[in-house]
């Protein structure tokens, strides 16, 4: 263990800074490992006393310290490994400071930092402060110039805002200015440099402005940035019309780099993205992609508003930016490809990731109230469940109240760094409502357990419903309150039609009952026969359900229930009982048979949408179905799931066949919704299949795999030969391999597939596959693609009995902790449920935890979740 126990940040600690930069002018003089910054920061005390100026700096060889152009001397400052600190300060000044710094060497990523052989830059959270001593703090808010100088073979030399001027200098450099008239928090700093490829469009916003829109890509890429500029352009047009939120500056620039620790960034003017997110053609980016890039450029480009004219006073608001702004993807992709799809596949993305972090140890609230390393605090819960609570406040409050909540909120903070009180006081100016007992959502963790009993009294029409519900107690959170939980609510008869009723007195087809104590009654009159109850429709709150209703009720919905989400969540219910009752010993043949029958009759519906049948074809992937019973046994439950699929794949096989002939690709490929929706149709069938793999189905599936004329059916078809497995999925990976050797992008793919192969000898694979020569655990696409994909996409082989799999993540995360802590820390999720599995397992995953804990060296962020996930 190590030695000093690192200190917490806290909340309630919070102090404004004590000094406020209101000007920044940053000179670069650019060199791989001796890289000099120069800072000139206008500083003025922020209140009445005198205190000494502190700034954040780590990694910096200082050159020199001055204070009003008087370079300081020995005694009048100090420097150590985080802080420098000048005594005694005017209350007006410049500070000028130069620093030296290696960017080559870095290798966390984080601050500036070299990528294919350019320069680029990543702040937030704390990166900042890898560049030059600031006060790397996002409510001290400031304009920034910057001058970059570099040799001439750095072609491109790019920052934030608008480009002042640019030329030559002596000695083979050239150098670039940039002002940005926008006052930012440093996070949002960003610089980049380096030989790229542009390409180029513009865009004429609601006030008739025009914008130079520019992506900025390895050389030769340019073509792969088509379809990003398209969905930046849509992005740009929604915003506008759905907040009425219009771009500022003349130009907007996004650049794509191949290392990088997260998805995206939103820096001002200058987004950087993860190459895996931008760049995509038919042949390289499969329809997933696609669809990936859609939301992150519109997520990235939506912070415009909603991070960077308006931010965050501090990191435990993390969620004032991120919340929002997945919400406001969410709301565009749903409008870009339908709802009820987009719906259910952020449901299906929330439950496995937000749910299982709010079921374990690093189970924490939207708002986080104390912290190590915010770095960890960039999670699901923060980003999704974020997004949930303010889709329940839009269904609260009605979607015209909340639109004048918005216009309040960017009218009221533009240009400030806020609070997620101050956004929900918004709301509550504009409602004239109380929304106090809303905000626990913010303050509380964990998923609230609703149950509904259901009662029907035929003489008096009437419909009881009885509520309750009811929280896990989380670390640190012993006890929980009630949480104001809004549940839709709609009838079907018994032959699955709509069934009107009545609320307070009023002819309804749907309504919202909002929970507001643990336990609520409701009843809803004028009900003419026995009804199913169809609740919580389009998952209107991030709870879990459990109701009453006989399961002949969800073959009632599945069938026909008007809400999509409901019908596909009847049917993930069903499945989920008969995978979990045949994992427990009791499998249901009868059941089984009944559920591959309403399968089959909801495929053959002509009137939904192929995306919509692709989704209803998957059962509850494995990592879902760990989660619902307790203590999970992964094998169990995939034997069990592959049974099911067995018998579906039997009991449809013809209808799955004739689905594979039918949406054959016509005509040239297209990224849109609809076809990619057929794509996703025609994979899910013979993904279906192979689960009962005769000679005919591995024909099949072989053949999809040749006669490939896009990634998205190659990958479908190498998927289905992976389940198979065999000599014709060792021919498939070699000729992919060979194919496609030097796309790093599709690489990332056939390292993640071989990772999620079911059978034995898969660990071995993996193992091998670390001294694959393109495996590179520096790069965190590749080390994700093979060994997170492992531990996380493939439980039942992850929670080998003999604990290989959990050895083997942990000595990955030891191994890439040593340079690059942030993406090492987010390695450990998948051992910190270990109290969710037997006593077995448990132990062994616990043994590698503490493995980890007591290794020196060990950063603060692996320290602060191995910890938590030790319960310490
Ligand atoms: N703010 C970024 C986003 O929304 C994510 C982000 C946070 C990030 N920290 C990062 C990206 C570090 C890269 C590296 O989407
Ligand atoms: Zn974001």
């Amino acid at each position: 263990m190590r030695t000093e126990t690192p200190q917490p940040i806290r909340l309630t600690d919070y102090r404004p800074p004590a000094y406020l930069i209101d000007e920044v002018h940053l000179t670069f003089d650019l060199a791989p490992n001796t890289t000099r910054v120069t800072a000139r920061l206008s500083i003025r005390r922020n209140g009445d006393h005198a205190e000494p100026l502190v700034l954040n700096g780590e990694r910096l060889k200082p050159i020199s310290v001055a204070v009003d152009g008087r370079e300081l001397g020995a005694a009048e400052h100090s420097v150590d490994a985080e802080f420098l600190t000048v005594p005694n300060v005017p209350a007006a000044f410049t500070l000028t400071t130069e620093v030296e710094i290696d960017p080559e060497a870095n290798k966390a990523l984080d601050g500036l930092y070299m990528s294919g052989g350019r320069f680029c830059t990543q702040c937030e959270a704390e990166g900042f402060r890898k560049i030059t001593w600031f006060a790397d703090r996002p409510d001290v808010l400031s304009r920034f110039t910057v001058r970059i100088e570099a040799p001439k073979t750095y072609q491109r030399l790019l920052s934030n805002g608008n480009l002042m001027e640019s030329g030559d200098l002596p000695g083979g450099k050239r150098y670039a200015a940039w002002n940005d008239p926008f006052p930012k928090p440093c996070y949002l700093f960003a610089l980049v440099a380096g030989e790229l490829d542009e390409l180029s469009d513009s865009l004429v916003t609601m006030s008739g402005r025009t914008v130079d829109l520019k992506i900025y890509v390895d050389p030769g890429m340019a073509g792969r940035a088509t379809y990003a500029m398209d969905a930046l352009k849509r992005s740009m047009k929604w915003d506008e019309e759905a907040f009425g939120r219009e771009y500022d500056l003349d130009l907007f620039m996004i650049v794509a780099v191949r290392d990088f620790n997260f998805g995206a960034m939103e820096n001002k003017g200058l987004n950087i993205f993860n190459s895996s997110l931008l760049l995509a053609d038919p042949a390289t980016a499969t329809d997933f992609d696609y669809e990936r890039i859609e939301s992150v450029v519109a997520h990235e480009y939506f912070h415009n508003w909603t991070g960077d004219r308006i931010t965050c006073r501090d990191w435990f608001q993390l969620c004032l930016k991120e919340g929002l702004t997945v919400f406001r993807d969410q709301s565009f992709s749903a409008d870009m490809r339908g709802e009820a799809v987009q719906r259910i596949k952020d449901v299906k993305a929330l439950r496995a990731r937000q749910f299982s972090e709010d079921q374990g140890p690093l189970a924490h609230p939207v708002r986080p109230s104390s912290y190590l390393k915010i770095d960890n605090f960039y999670t699901a819960t923060i980003y999704e469940k974020g997004a949930e609570v303010i889709r329940m406040l839009k269904t609260l409050i009605g979607p015209e109240k909340f639109r004048e909540g918005m216009d309040l909120y960017f009218d009221r903070w533009d240009g400030h760094a806020t609070t997620v009180e101050e956004f929900i006081r918004c709301f509550a100016d504009v409602t004239g409502e109380d929304l106090s007992d809303f905000f626990a959502w913010y303050e509380q963790a964990g998923t609230p357990k609703v149950s509904l009993v259901q009662s029907y009294d035929a003489e008096a029409r009437t419909l009881t419903l009885e509520f309750s519900q009811e929280i896990d107690p989380t670390s640190g959170q012993p006890t929980k309150r009630p949480l104001p939980t809004p549940v839709r609510i709609g009838l079907l008869d018994g032959e699955g039609r709509t069934l009107a009723f009545e609320r307070d007195g009023q002819a309804v087809d749907e309504t919202v009952v909002v929970l507001d104590q643990a336990k609520a009654k409701v009843v809803l009159t004028g009900v003419d026969s026995a009804p199913v109850v169809s609740a919580l429709r389009g998952f209107s709150a991030p709870v879990t359900l459990t109701t009453d209703s006989p399961s002949k009720d969800r073959y009632v919905q599945l069938a026909g229930d008007p809400d999509l989400f409901n019908r596909w969540e009847s049917g993930q219910d069903l499945a989920r009982d008969l995978i979990l009752g045949r994992a427990a010993g009791k499998p249901d043949e009868v059941g089984e048979e009944r559920y591959a029958h309403a399968v089959a009759r909801a495929l053959a519906d002509q009137a939904a949408d192929p995306a919509f049948k692709a989704l209803l074809l998957a059962l509850p992937s494995e990592s879902d179905l760990v989660l619902a019973r307790q203590p999970a046994d992964p094998a169990a439950i995939h034997a069990a799931r592959e049974a099911l699929r067995q018998r579906l794949a039997l009991h449809l096989e013809d209808d799955l066949k004739r689905l594979h002939i039918g949406l054959q690709q016509i005509g040239d490929f297209s990224p849109d919704a609809a076809s990619a929706g057929r794509r996703a149709l025609r994979n899910a069938s013979l993904d279906l299949l192979a689960a009962n793999p005769r000679s005919d189905v591995v024909e099949l599936a072989d053949g999809h795999y040749r006669a490939a004329l896009n990634m998205t059916d190659a990958m479908g078809g190498l998927n289905a030969l992976m389940q198979i497995g065999g000599e014709a999925y060792e021919a498939a990976l070699a000729d992919f391999y060979d194919r496609w050797k030097t796309e790093p992008l599709v690489i990332d793919k056939w390292f993640a597939l071989q990772a999620r192969a079911p059978d034995e000898g898969v660990l071995g694979r993996v193992l091998g596959l670390t001294a694959h020569p393109a495996f590179d655990q520096k790069n965190p696409n590749r080390l994700r693609a093979l060994v997170s994909t492992f531990a996380s996409g493939n439980p039942s082989r992850f929670h080998d009995p003999s604990g290989a799999g959990y050895r083997f993540l942990a000595d990955q995360i030891l191994a890439v902790d040593g340079f690059n802590p942030m993406t090492a820390a987010r390695m450990v999720e998948p051992l910190g449920g270990w109290r969710r599995y037997s006593p077995e397992l448990g132990a062994l995953m616990k043994q590698q935890l503490q493995r980890i804990a007591e290794t020196q060296g060990l950063s603060k962020n692996v320290y602060e979740l191995v910890a938590k996930a030790l319960g310490e």
